[in-house]
């Protein structure tokens, strides 16, 4: 069976917004178990090997910058003075990199079946304006693209989570060691899944 392990962790807005234990709660409540966690001041180094530092990753954020701001009839030249998807992405990334060791962040590697899948469900989508209510971005944000660039900062969707099983990999070996993440039977495991998930 397909046991999973991915990572998520809470952004500088939802660590001053006070918002740890009502997040961590959404993710035990659906009996994800969790497997590692810590809160640290973020280093530089480490959140630049986190965000990709490929033309494909750049240009998957910029394009996706675009066609919001054409979704809303805005124009994303006025904001970047450029349209180029790949550099656009360069920009977040610039400022994601700034505004990631403004605060604290807290990290934490959840386990389940398909975990990676059910993790990104939970979060909702990546603009809050635009995640469903009943995700923690839809519950906890209503920050838009077009205001964040405005103010020349990243979205504040309160939470970033792996993407893929392979994204979440590499991110799991980004941030922890072997020896931080715990292999453990939580009680309600037999009655969730009928027998141990391997
Ligand atoms: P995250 O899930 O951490 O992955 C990439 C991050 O880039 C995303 O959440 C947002 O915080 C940020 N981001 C993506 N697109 C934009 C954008 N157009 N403007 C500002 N921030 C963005």
């Amino acid at each position: 069976m397909n046991k999973q392990r991915t990572l998520i962790f809470i952004k500088p807005d939802g660590v001053q917004r006070g918002l740890i234990g009502k997040i961590v709660s959404r993710f035990e409540q659906v009996g994800l178990k969790i497997v590692g966690l810590k809160f640290i001041f973020a280093s530089k180094e480490k959140i630049i090997a986190h965000y990709p530092e490929t033309e494909a990753w750049f240009r998957k954020v910029g394009q996706r910058t675009l066609t919001n701001y054409a979704k809303k009839g805005l124009d994303a030249k006025k904001i970047f003075k450029i349209d180029d998807p790949v550099e656009i992405g360069k920009i977040i990334k610039g400022w994601l990199i700034n505004y990631l060791q403004e605060s604290p962040i807290f990290l934490m590697v959840l386990e389940g079946y398909d975990c990676v899948e059910t993790v990104r469900k939970l979060c909702g989508e990546t603009i809050p304006a635009l995640a469903l209510a009943g995700t923690i971005r839809g519950d906890f944000s209503h920050d838009s693209i077009d205001l964040a660039n405005e103010q020349n900062r990243p979205l504040r969707n309160v939470i970033h989570a792996s993407e893929t099983p392979e994204e979440a990999k590499k991110e799991i070996n980004l941030w922890f060691s072997q020896n931080e993440l715990f292999d453990y039977e939580r009680a309600d495991e037999r009655f969730m899944y009928g027998k141990k998930i391997s």
